[in-house]
């Protein structure tokens, strides 16, 4: 069965029945084909375009057809172009020809936006959840390792001591962010096409704040072109994901650096690891890894859309076909290295000892004795530049900030006390940090606990 046919003297060849059709991918609308149709007809009938008795048996085989779909029982047809000219053939199987009529005021071109933004919203809703469920447990993680200390990086160098807690929750706000963008994704998602028709709308008394109501959606597209035109909100989905997935990346890139024996930071958890056919000592961060390359993926349907899209004429184009593999491929790679890591997170072992004297010797407290001259009216220009001179004199001797005596600071200046011994410990260039947003003690708890309420009220 086609949706089409009548003008042609003849049958299309097989190579274009094959090269055109959708059904082996847009197979996943199914439901939302099904539930489309439902209120599309509900509307019809509504509005006196078809009968009650008419939309009364549509509906009832439609839910039909859907009940076997939900069940994994629909078997799809490849000889079908795509995914609606499947359920309209099998309409026709239950209803008969009274099926005839759901395409009245109605088109395949805003029948597939509808269907894709149904499809849309309830995934990025699902995305939108597990990232809280990931937000939930960096939270966790941070307030269980409250007090580890580490050292704070800048171009992959030591730099200043901080918290892992303040570390892990700067993913709970890189989190919040990608939040933010898919709710925002989700606003111009949920916007109704349908009785846009092919392009110009209808001369049919439709009624499509009614359809609009019943599929759940609080606007309907204002422009019946651009309704069918417009594809920004894949795009915009895609361009989300994209981020999240960059995000992941950086995630996956300092786990596997800090299980590494060089940095033996943690401890990846052996069910989530993988060993070598060759090497055997090995444990691999294989999930990690993987994570981190999935993101190029993601990437790629980014562009594949954008080129897809880019210098496309007004209004739909079978191009547009091309968008669902990019969106459905986009999904999958999000939702997988989501479940890897609300799995493999909550099960790393952090080695606090490793990572706190990781940081005693390493002159990442050089900062704090800049700006103990400062405090004692030195510039800071000329404070850099004598502790400068100071860390070289250390490497020189082989020693290290904390082992100075007060003679050998005193030899640079004496402006320095007994109490500097206390100032370039780690656990005290903590405690100084006072500004907010800081990974002073403090302010790290004041995050973890604002976070926990706003986790909450979510
Ligand atoms: N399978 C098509 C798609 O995904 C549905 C719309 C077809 N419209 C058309 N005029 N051929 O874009």
């Amino acid at each position: 069965m086609k949706l089409w046919g009548g003008r042609f003297k003849q049958k299309a060849t097989k190579l274009v029945e094959e090269f055109t059709s959708s059904i082996n991918f847009d197979n996943r609308l199914a439901k939302y084909d099904c539930i489309g149709t439902i209120a599309h007809i509900k509307m019809l009938a509504k509005a006196k375009i078809i009968s009650g008795s008419e939309s009364k048996k549509l509906v009832i085989s439609l839910l039909k057809i859907l009940s076997k779909i939900e069940t994994g029982k629909f078997r799809f047809d490849k000889n079908s172009e795509d995914i609606h000219t499947n359920i309209q053939k099998e309409l026709f199987k239950y209803a008969g020809k009274i099926a005839e009529v759901v395409h009245t005021a109605r088109s395949r071109n805003d029948q597939v936006s509808l269907d894709l933004r149904m499809y849309l919203r309830d995934e990025t809703k699902t995305i939108i959840s597990s990232i809280t469920e990931l937000q939930t447990i960096f939270v966790d993680l941070a307030e269980k390792n409250i007090d580890i200390i580490m050292p704070g990086y800048t171009h992959l160098q030591h730099a200043q001591p901080i918290l892992l807690s303040h570390h892990l929750m700067a993913y709970y706000f890189m989190l919040a962010r990608d939040k933010n963008r898919f709710n925002c994704c989700l606003k111009r998602i949920n916007i109704m096409p349908l009785g846009s028709c092919a392009l110009a709308g209808t001369s049919f008394n439709i009624d499509r704040k009614y359809v609009a109501k019943l599929l759940g959606f609080p606007k309907i597209s204002e422009n019946s072109i651009d309704a069918v035109s417009d594809r920004d909100f894949v795009i915009e989905f895609i361009a989300a994901s994209s981020i999240f997935m960059m995000h992941l990346s950086r995630l996956s890139e300092e786990l596997i650096l800090w299980a590494s024996k060089e940095f033996n930071f943690i401890e990846l958890p052996d069910t989530w690891t993988t060993g070598s056919s060759i090497m055997p000592q090995k444990k691999n961060p294989d999930v990690a890894e993987l994570s981190r390359a999935k993101s190029g993926k993601v990437y790629g349907n980014l562009f594949a859309i954008l080129t897809v899209m880019k210098g496309l004429p007004l209004s739909y184009n079978r191009d547009m076909q091309e968008d669902k593999e990019n969106v459905f491929s986009t999904i999958d790679t999000v939702k997988s290295v989501l479940n890897i890591y609300l799995g493999m997170l909550p099960l790393v072992k952090f080695n606090k000892d490793i990572m706190r004297n990781a940081v005693y010797g390493d002159f990442s407290t050089a900062t704090e004795v800049a700006d103990y001259l400062v405090k004692k009216d030195m510039t800071f220009r000329l404070a850099h530049s004598l502790v400068g001179k100071i860390v070289l004199y250390c490497i020189k001797e082989n020693k290290n900030l904390e082992s100075l005596t007060i003679k050998e600071w005193n030899k640079f200046s004496k402006l320095f006390k007994a109490d500097i011994s206390q100032i370039v410990k780690p656990e005290n260039s903590i405690y100084s940090k006072i500004s907010e947003g800081s990974t002073g003690v403090i302010a790290v708890k004041k995050s973890i606990s604002s976070a926990k309420s706003h986790l909450r009220s979510e």
